[in-house]
């Protein structure tokens, strides 16, 4: 009895030590919380300094909840709300810095930045509440969780363009501007990059203009999009190596939509993944939401179309990787670029698990961006720099309850 009596007090001095901990990690967050709250208000020169710790505390909150999150559900839900705080003061530090210095980095621009801190790897606190199982739809099952570096390579002139590389092949295409029918092919990314604006490459002239940065190449072949004067939108398949068009096709859309609002120049968007030819598209002019069709890579058919439910406006560029749309999203005044509405086709991926991800700081806005699926990579041409973005992937959870597209509150 007595023992039983023992044992019970040292759990319970135990279960107090316990909360004693956690309540003075409670009142460390908060206190750290308050602190940094203050510091907002007095100093905005120093924003970016404030972003690092932001970002280190952002960490340690994410790490503190998944340590506690099992047994503690209270404490969890505490930690969520100062994690929640943290988001609203890493967005107000955004607009802080919008406010003060939105080309902070332009002076650094024609260095190599890497940026190995990037993509704040969130904790996976779903794990275990859902099931991992493989997409039955397709073996494509990565979804991006973030950006593991950002690599400015050069700056080609126009403040507009696009760049790729062929997932097949190293080679990369340069579409200088927002329309032509010149493209620039180089041998390989550090061909370009070694080399004085577009010497050294292999100057395309194509039969028609291609019109917008919605280009893609694939496989030897180029598809663009084409529109003359008073012409309806068509996507054209031009191969590279014989340098003939291969095959046209209409698209379902009408004349002068634009897709994204923040970039009237693109009338339609191609782009690559993993399963393929993707074209995100308007139909209408009062549509105010993207469409997304399959095509055949071959044939240039339209195999099936969604609505992504993804809003055009605000909109800057979007890519699709294994079958989901990201669409990212940007200001006027150009901010900070973020990935803010996915559509999955497959249904593999739930909302909740989409990630809104943060375009590592730079100082413009994205004409294009283009995903490579072979390297993981993104190619984006940011006021006439050429950028590559280097992602981290991790497996899609399949969704119990299936929601197709999530769209994070603006
Ligand atoms: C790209 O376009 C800009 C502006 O039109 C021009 O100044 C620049 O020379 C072009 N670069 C190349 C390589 O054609
Ligand atoms: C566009 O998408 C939103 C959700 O993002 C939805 O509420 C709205 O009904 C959609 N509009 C149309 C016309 O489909």
């Amino acid at each position: 009895m007595k023992l039983l009596f023992v044992l019970l007090l040292s759990r319970a001095w135990t279960l107090i030590g316990a909360q004693n901990y956690y309540q003075s990690l409670m009142d460390y967050l908060e206190n750290r919380l308050l602190a940094i709250e203050d510091r907002m208000q007095m100093c905005h020169e120093q924003a970016h300094q404030y972003r690092t710790e932001m970002l280190d505390f952002k960490k340690l909150t994410s790490e503190a909840v998944t340590g506690l999150r099992n047994d503690h559900s209270v404490m969890f839900k505490d930690l969520e709300g100062a994690s929640a705080r943290a988001d609203l003061v890493e967005r107000e530090m955004d607009y802080v810095e919008t406010q003060n210095s939105p080309r902070a980095c332009a002076n650094k621009a024609d260095k190599v930045l890497e940026q190995e801190a990037w993509g704040l790897q969130e904790r996976d606190v779903l794990e275990g509440d859902w099931e991992e199982l493989q997409s039955k739809v397709s073996d494509c099952v990565e979804m991006i969780s973030g950006f593991r570096s950002v690599k400015i390579l050069k700056r080609i002139g126009s403040p507009k363009g696009m760049w790729t590389r062929d997932p097949t092949s190293s080679k990369v295409y340069i579409f200088n501007g927002t329309s032509g029918d010149t493209v620039y092919e180089f041998k390989s990314v550090r061909d370009f990059s070694r080399s004085p604006g577009a010497t050294g490459s292999r100057t395309i002239h194509l039969p028609s203009d291609w019109t917008g940065p919605g280009s893609a190449v694939y496989n030897g072949y180029l598809y663009y999009i084409n529109q003359e004067t008073d012409t309806d939108v068509q996507v054209v398949k031009y191969d590279l190596m014989s340098g003939s068009v291969t095959d046209t096709a209409m698209l379902p859309m009408e004349r002068h939509a634009s897709l994204y609002t923040l970039n009237p120049e693109t009338v339609a968007d191609l782009a690559v993944d993993d399963e393929g030819l993707w074209l995100l598209f308007i139909p209408t002019h009062s549509e105010p939401n993207i469409s997304l069709a399959k095509m055949d890579t071959a044939t240039l058919d339209i195999e099936q179309i969604w609505d992504t439910r993804c809003p055009r406006d605000n909109a800057e560029a979007a890519f699709v990787v294994c079958g989901t749309v990201h669409v990212v999203y940007n200001t006027r005044l150009a901010s900070r670029s973020r990935v803010q509405c996915v559509f999955d086709v497959n249904d593999a991926m739930v909302s909740e698990e989409a990630p809104l991800l943060y375009f590592p700081r730079r100082y413009g806005a994205h004409a294009s961006l283009k995903y490579n699926p072979e390297e993981k990579q993104l190619y984006g041409w940011d006021d006439g720099y050429q950028i590559i973005y280097r992602l981290t992937i991790k497996k899609k959870l399949l969704a119990l309850q299936k929601r197709k597209a999530f769209l994070f509150k603006k």
